[in-house]
């Protein structure tokens, strides 16, 4: 589609950002106030980079499951761009049209200690979640934060907007750097996460994070009623019995919503809440009022992008020319550094 056709024009900005997310279907709340918000606002001081990370869904999707991999791509990218995630700004792609970053993880394979992979406590976490053991689970799955720094340092990005759990992701992406530029000079950035001013949203059962697997978070493209809905069937203080017992706010994760979607509201459903003037059925209602207005101009944006045919496909399609570009760059580097021989075309 013709836009930014050199990506020079955006190397006015010193730093590069680099983010990613699974596509996984539509986007919650969790992924939008954790990250994506961030993403756009960086757009205006950063070099942006976004990518729909389609190989690293395969970790937990697998045979005829894939093929929601491309509708979800999809699906995803058009909640990115009706939040606000701008194509002339931020080159758009996904992962696996850009395929020099699995040579790019192979290589990287190469210097990471196997000890460091399985102490990743994303890494327990998912087998434990998978009902496997270390020694059922697939080697990508392990390789995961592999892949993950491999998007990363083949833009040289310095800068990663996420969600506190991929924290631990990003550590371990430095220390790949690390040890790759002690041992074949520096090459790449040390990758530093950005962190949102909420950075870990908690789902409807009050207790975990919010997202998709455990069911208990709330779509950004759903309509009023069906947010209403979920906001409905959130969980608030446990000991909150009756409608006349005082409720407790300060451990109930629809107030610490409320945070978010109602500011001017605050201190209103606090006083009300404590003194038992509003029930929680009452209080949720307040929320969902909040939270579809806060979304009314995205999901609008949404439906309007939604109608534009072919409109995510040449984004994309454009993204990845440009990405493969910085990429194949890249790439030669690390190949002349490692010793490689050179490609002959
Ligand atoms: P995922 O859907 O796991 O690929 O996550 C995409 C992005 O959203 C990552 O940066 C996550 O850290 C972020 N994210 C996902 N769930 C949450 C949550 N409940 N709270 C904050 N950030 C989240
Ligand atoms: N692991 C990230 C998640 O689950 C997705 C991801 C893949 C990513 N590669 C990345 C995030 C590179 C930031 C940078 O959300």
């Amino acid at each position: 589609c013709g836009r930014l056709p050199v990506w020079g024009e955006m190397s006015i900005f010193e730093h590069t950002v680099f983010s990613g997310m699974r596509p996984s279907g539509r986007l919650h709340l969790g992924n939008y106030l954790g990250a994506l918000q961030n993403w756009v606002t960086l757009q205006e001081e950063y070099r942006c980079i976004y990518c729909a990370v389609d190989v690293h869904a395969l970790t937990d999707i697998q045979g005829e499951a894939t093929k929601e991999i491309r509708p979800n791509v999809q699906e995803m990218v058009l909640d990115w761009l009706a939040a606000g995630i701008d194509p002339e700004k931020s080159l758009i792609f996904v992962q696996s049209q850009v395929p020099e970053v699995m040579v790019l993880h192979s290589l990287l394979s190469m210097v990471t200690p196997l000890g460091w992979l399985l102490r990743v406590p994303s890494f327990k976490d998912k087998v434990r979640q998978l009902d496997a053991t270390e020694e059922t689970v697939s080697y990508g799955l392990v390789g995961y934060p592999v892949l993950m720094t491999s998007d990363i340092v083949l833009y040289k990005a310095d800068t990663v907007p996420v969600g506190e759990d991929q924290l631990p992701h990003l550590e371990l992406a430095r220390e790949i750097v690390r040890r790759f530029n002690h041992l074949y000079g520096p090459t790449f950035p040390e990758p530093q996460a950005k962190l949102a001013e909420y950075p870990l949203i908690i789902g409807l059962d009050g207790k975990q994070k919010m997202s998709k697997s455990l069911d208990n978070h709330i779509e950004l493209a759903s309509d009023e009623e069906a947010t209403r809905a979920r906001v409905l069937t959130a969980f608030t203080d446990p000991e909150r019995l009756r409608r006349t017992d005082p409720g407790r706010p300060l451990i109930c994760n629809v107030y610490a919503l409320h945070k978010l979607f109602n500011p001017d509201k605050l201190d209103d459903v606090y006083q009300q809440c404590t003194s038992a003037q509003i029930g929680c059925v009452e209080d949720k209602h307040l929320l969902a009022d909040g939270i579809n207005n806060a979304l009314e101009v995205f999901r609008e944006r949404r439906r309007e992008l939604a109608e534009r045919t072919g409109y995510v496909a040449d984004v994309l399609r454009d993204g990845a020319l440009r990405a493969r570009v910085i990429a194949r760059e890249t790439l030669a580097e690390v190949r002349d550094r490692m010793g490689l021989s050179e490609i002959v075309l």
